[in-house]
């Protein structure tokens, strides 16, 4: 097969870095998530991911945020076998394949650039999987969702990209459309946030991280708390790693509520439950 061309720029260009991670991680000997989808994809892609990205040093931490969301949607699988997944901002991520049970319905929410580069890389979606090209924000999405059979949405890497008051208005037209339903979220802390807007993250390589406006921290989740039909926000613990900084720091850090309150915390996770009708 001949290489794909994939020119994306700005936060869709992201997908490609988080997707590099994965493969990285994946291609270890005993990696914490087996994904070789995203390895095939990374070889089936023509960009510099080693140029841009370095050589993966944050496979791990990547792959470890990708298996609590992994965790959330084979929990939410287990009592809701046949429901539906809606990935928001889903970009090349090869979940579906790492937990599908057979009979899950998903849906892919991304806007149209990042859609067309997934249908040709991953196929067009069919039978137990649809796409809706167009962004989160627009409900037109919310459509294509039959709520019978229970349903999670997931926000892995996108959130931190809009604007606080475009999150608060997601989450409350989540919950209105869908009693009873969970959002799992992750974000990026306050320090990490400014940083992004003021174009100092930027990789040895001189990829520069688009601006992160949306960040997570203790007052924030209490303004997620507050949003009308938000039963329950709840921090989610990614499993335990490799390696003494995942396997022993990291899971101390991310369990201290105190850690926490300061937005200290590499891996903000979060589950929100709506209320029920
Ligand atoms: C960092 S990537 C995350 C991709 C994937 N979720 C993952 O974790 O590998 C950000 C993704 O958000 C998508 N995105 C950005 N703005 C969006 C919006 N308003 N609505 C839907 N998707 C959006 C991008 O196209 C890209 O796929």
């Amino acid at each position: 097969m001949d290489p794909v061309q994939v020119n994306l720029g700005g936060v869709p260009e992201t997908l490609l870095w988080n997707l590099y991670q994965r493969a990285t991680e994946a291609r270890q000997d005993h990696p914490v998530l087996r994904d070789p989808k995203a390895v095939a994809l990374v070889e089936a892609i023509d960009y510099p991911f080693a140029a841009r990205f370095g050589s993966g040093e944050l496979g791990q931490w990547q792959a470890l945020r990708a298996a609590t969301f992994d965790r959330e949607v084979r929990r939410f699988l287990g009592t809701h076998p046949d429901g539906t997944v809606v990935a928001l901002g889903e970009g090349l991520e090869t979940q579906f394949w790492r937990v599908d049970n057979g009979r899950v319905h998903w849906l892919t929410v991304d806007l149209p650039e990042t859609v067309e580069v997934r249908t040709r890389l991953l196929g067009t979606a069919t039978g137990r999987q649809s796409v809706a090209a167009v962004s989160a924000l627009d409900p037109a999405w919310m459509d294509q969702v039959d709520p019978r059979r229970g349903v999670l949405v997931t926000a892995q890497g996108l959130l931190m990209y809009l604007q606080p008051a475009e999150v608060h208005g997601l989450v409350a037209d989540l919950a209105q459309r869908f009693p009873g339903a969970e959002l799992v979220l992750d974000g990026v802390p306050p320090w990490f946030s400014q940083r992004t807007q003021a174009g100092q993250m930027r990789t040895k390589q001189g990829y520069v991280t688009p601006p992160m406006p949306w960040a997570l921290d203790a007052a924030e989740r209490r303004r997620l708390l507050a949003i009308p039909g938000v039963d329950e926000v709840r921090d989610l613990v990614p499993p335990r790693g490799r390696g003494p900084l995942h396997g022993w720091v990291a899971p101390v850090v991310n369990r201290s509520a105190r850690v926490r309150a300061l937005g200290l915390t590499g891996l903000p996770i979060l589950r929100l439950r709506f209320a029920a009708a």
